[in-house]
C-alpha cells in the first residue's frame, strides 16, 4: 500500500516574527527546488500563523497549528478554536502532543473531543501518542500506545483527515531516538489497532509518523521502515537545512 510521506515541523514555543518568516521562506524556497517525495507541513506557534501563511505563498508547504479548543467560540480566555485556525489558513492541527498531555493534563478523551471538533471545522488532525521511559522499561509500550489510540482517535477519522504520530516521550528533545526496529514494532501494532477500530482499508492508508529526535542523521533509516510514513520533527525543524535534509530522506 503506497502512502505519501508527510514531514511535519513542530516549532513548539519558538520563533519571533522575523525568525518565523525567514524560516518559512527558506523552507518554501528549498522544497520548491526539491520537488519532494513527501508532503511538507510546518506548525508554528499561534502568533506566527498569519506571517508564515504569507511566507509560504506560492509553495506547496502546508500550515498547521499545535493545539485547539473543543468549542467553536465563546468564553474561553486564552484559547483558540478550530474554526479560527481554519480561518487563519491552517490545513492541520497537532493534538494530544505529550507536552500538552503532561503540561496541561490533557486526557485521551479530551484529545478525541478536540479531534472531532477540528475535523468538523475542516481541519486535518495529527493525533500524538507515545509511552514514557518507565512504561517502556516495564515492557508496556504496545499496551500504552494501544490504549491511547483506542481512546484518542475519533470514529470519524479517515485516512485522508487523520494522521497518527508515535512519539515516545523519552525520545522527545533528548537526542535519544528509538531504533528503527523499536519504532517499527510500535507502528505496526498501531496500524493493527487502527484496523480493528476503523477497518483494514482505512488503517492501511492512514499515515503514522515517527517523532522524537528525528534528524538528518537518522531520518533515512527510520523512514525506510514499512510502517513509518513520515516524521513529526521538533528541534531539527527549526533549522531549514536540517528540516529540508529530512524531507530529502523521504524516498
Ligand atoms: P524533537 O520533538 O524532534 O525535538 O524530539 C519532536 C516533537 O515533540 O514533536
Amino acid at each position: 500500500m503506497s502512502r505519501k510521506f508527510l514531514i511535519a515541523g513542530n516549532w513548539k514555543m519558538n520563533g519571533l516574527i522575523a525568525e518565523g518568516q525567514a524560516l518559512a521562506k527558506e523552507i518554501a524556497t528549498a522544497t520548491k527546488a526539491l520537488k519532494p517525495n513527501a508532503e511538507v507541513l510546518v506548525c508554528p506557534p499561534f502568533t506566527l500563523l498569519t506571517t508564515v501563511k504569507k511566507a509560504l505563498r506560492g509553495s506547496k508547504v502546508m500550515l498547521g497549528a499545535q493545539d485547539c479548543h473543543v468549542e467553536e467560540k465563546g468564553a474561553h480566555t486564552g484559547d483558540i478554536s478550530p474554526v479560527m485556525l481554519k480561518d487563519a489558513g491552517c490545513d492541520y492541527v497537532i493534538l494530544g502532543h505529550s507536552e500538552r498531555r503532561s503540561d496541561h493534563r490533557e486526557s485521551s478523551l479530551l484529545v478525541k473531543t478536540k479531534a472531532e471538533s477540528a475535523l468538523k471545522a475542516g481541519l486535518k488532525v495529527i493525533i500524538c501518542i507515545g509511552e514514557t521511559l518507565d512504561e517502556r522499561k516495564a515492557g508496556k509500550a504496545l499496551e500504552v500506545t494501544e490504549k491511547q489510540i483506542k481512546a484518542s482517535v475519533p470514529s470519524s477519522s479517515t485516512a485522508s483527515n487523520t494522521v497518527i504520530a508515535y512519539e515516545p516521550v523519552w525520545a522527545i528533545g533528548t537526542g535519544q531516538t528509538a531504533t528503527p526496529e523499536d519504532a517499527e514494532e510500535v507502528h505496526a501494532h498501531v496500524r493493527k489497532v487502527l484496523a480493528e477500530k476503523l477497518g483494514k482499508g482505512v488503517a492501511s492508508r492512514m499515515r503514522i509518523l515517527y517523532g522524537g529526535s528525528m534528524k538528518p542523521a537518522n531520518a533515512a533509516e527510520l523512514l525506510a521502515k514499512e510502517d513509518i510514513d513520515g516524521g513529526l520533527i521538533g528541534g531539527a525543524s527549526l533549522k531549514s537545512a536540517d528540516f529540508v535534509s529530512i524531507v530529502r530522506s523521504a524516498k
